[in-house]
């Protein structure tokens, strides 16, 4: 019962909230979808936690997708020993850099004051999720081997079960708990985007190639 809860109707409720509570936060509150950035407060150590967690998580999502999509051929790319451990080694060295990444980005928000007054509370509990769901990750990818196969038998089923509308939890209800919270955490992240500034993944600047150029001038003098 609570797998079916977990597995079958938690995916369903987390995507409707983000679809709803997104498109209500767009046309109400569109100065609110972005990231608000902070690079103004301090610049710095943002550079040296944003650059690995963007780069590291972007990839190792991209390869998740990729599996997803066409699992047919993510598994004769992986049917070759040698390039089944440059694929596993390759997520380990990303998820590493991603932990790295968002806990210089944490700790940077804990240690400036600036950086820290801009927090709320969903700002929080979206660093940690993502930290939480980084680690959850990497722990088993290291611990349950060579899951970037077992992913195509247990997860990709699951999920194309989820999207024809017909939940098939059996792919997934007998992984050990870690594996089973990373899966639910990738939809508790889901239901956290329209919350919090996750919002940006969907901002594309693309109006930024054709508008005019907006040149900025500093409106007072400049200290002596
Ligand atoms: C329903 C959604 C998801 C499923 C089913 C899933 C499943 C998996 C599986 C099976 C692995 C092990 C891969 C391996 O051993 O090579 C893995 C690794 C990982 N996942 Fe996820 N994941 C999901 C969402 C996410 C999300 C949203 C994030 C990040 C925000 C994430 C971050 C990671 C990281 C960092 C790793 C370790 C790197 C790697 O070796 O691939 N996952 N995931």
């Amino acid at each position: 019962m609570f797998d079916i809860v977990l597995f079958a109707v938690f995916p369903y409720v987390a995507v409707i909230i983000a679809v709803v509570v997104g498109l209500y936060r767009y046309f109400n509150d569109r100065f609110t979808y972005s990231s608000l950035s902070s690079q103004f407060l301090e610049n710095r150590i943002l550079f040296f936690g944003t650059v690995p967690w963007h780069y590291g998580v972007i990839i190792i999502l991209s390869a998740h997708l990729f599996a997803f999509l066409v699992p047919v051929l993510w598994g004769d790319l992986i049917a070759d020993q040698t390039r089944l451990y440059i694929m596993e080694l390759t997520g380990l060295s990303l998820a590493l850099m991603s932990i790295v990444g968002i806990t210089i980005l944490i700790a940077r928000r804990f240690r400036n004051v600036r950086a820290k007054a801009v927090m709320s509370f969903m700002d929080w509990v979206l660093l940690f999720a993502l930290l939480t769901q980084v680690i959850l990750g990497f722990w088993t990818a290291l611990v349950y081997r060579w899951g970037s196969d077992w992913y195509l038998h247990t997860a990709v089923p699951w999920l194309y079960s989820l999207l024809l509308l017909n939940p098939e939890i059996q792919h997934v209800t007998a992984l050990p708990w870690e594996v089973k919270f990373h899966m639910l955490g990738g939809f508790l992240l889901v239901l956290l985007f329209p919350f919090t500034r996750l919002v940006h993944i969907v901002t594309y600047p693309l109006t930024y190639l054709w508008r005019p150029i907006q040149v900025v001038i500093w409106n007072r003098r400049v200290a002596k």
